[in-house]
């Protein structure tokens, strides 16, 4: 038997800009993950369980743009084993789907880990990243690449896409609640909006991607530096210009302004937008606090995380 874990993720600073080459910052939520566990199995052919889908079948009977078919075949394929071996796959989740919180990338990367390692073949982190992101692109379409490496990684980093992965230091710890609006909002439809504001008129939005990137380059400094003072403008700033991308929606906007007027520093959407999660910079002693407004104003979950 063999199993392997693959932890959310969230987006600090930069998501949409960075499919259109500026940098971004993303980091691990250990809170919640994607658990997989392979087994040999007494009858023929691969069946993957994923309760949470309510998903019970054999590998064959998916269809070959399936994520989770994908995924298991990508390994095979890598590594070169045919015919398949009889394996029983389970997986199980508690990232919230199409949230911003990565629930894709870790479901890939826990598959890609726990079946390499069951054929006693375990795949590098870079291996593990490059197959993890052609499943991505079944998820969201043109994916820059993001969700995949933080996930396949487990740490902070620095992305910009088609680079060799940067990771960066955290120069002193910082405290973000992160709230989930509820809204399943699907990436890849935010994603092609934006491509759509995009061709019609690119110098508009080259501007704006390149001002992102600029909050990106600065906030990766302050967090260096330990300046985390610094973050919660960059923050407000970087969501402002979501909204501008038109990806924000009243409930995002209404949920930062509560967690500003609870005391935030600062807050945005992370992900995709137009629905799924927001964080917010806090002091830790203030957290709790924060995260329950959010809820007594409509977040259906929140998660308090420390950055370090
Ligand atoms: O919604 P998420 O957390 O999977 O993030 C998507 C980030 C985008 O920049 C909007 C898209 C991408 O592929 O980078």
């Amino acid at each position: 038997m063999a199993t392997a874990s693959a932890p959310g993720k969230i987006i600090l600073f930069g998501e949409h800009a960075v499919v259109y080459g500026r940098p971004a910052l993303a980091v691990p939520v250990t809170q919640v993950h994607a658990d997989v566990e392979v087994a040999d199995s007494p009858r023929a052919g691969i069946w993957i369980h994923a309760p949470d889908i309510a998903l019970h079948a054999e590998l064959a009977s998916l269809p070959p743009d399936h994520a989770l078919g994908a995924a298991v075949r990508s390994v095979f394929a890598a590594l070169g084993v045919s015919p398949f071996p009889p394996l029983e796959i389970r997986i199980t989740s508690t990232i919230p789907v199409a949230s911003g919180l990565g629930s894709g990338a870790a479901v890939t990367v826990a598959i890609l880990r726990a079946l390499s390692s069951m054929i006693h073949s375990p795949l590098s982190n870079g291996e593990i990243n490059s197959l993890a992101y052609e499943i991505e692109k079944l998820h969201h379409g043109t994916p820059s690449g993001i969700d995949n490496t933080v996930v396949a990684y487990a740490r902070p980093v620095y992305f910009v896409r088609g680079q060799p992965i940067e990771p960066f230091k955290v120069g002193a710890p910082f405290t973000l609640v992160i709230a989930d609006t509820g809204i399943s909002a699907p990436t890849k439809e935010s994603v092609g909006d934006v491509r759509k504001l995009w061709e019609a008129d690119k110098p508009k939005w080259e501007k704006v991607f390149d001002q992102i990137g600029e909050i990106s380059e600065a906030a990766r400094t302050a967090i260096e530096r330990g300046k985390t003072d610094e973050l919660g403008p960059l923050m407000d700033s970087n969501h402002a210009l979501l909204q501008t991308l038109t990806v924000s929606s009243p409930e995002l906007d209404h949920l930062t302004e509560i967690a500003r007027k609870s005391g935030a520093d600062g807050a945005k959407l992370s992900g995709g937008g137009r629905g799924g999660n927001l964080i917010a910079l806090v002091e830790k002693y203030n957290a709790a606090h924060i995260a329950e407004s959010l809820l007594s104003a409509g977040a259906k979950r929140t998660i308090i995380t420390e950055i370090a």
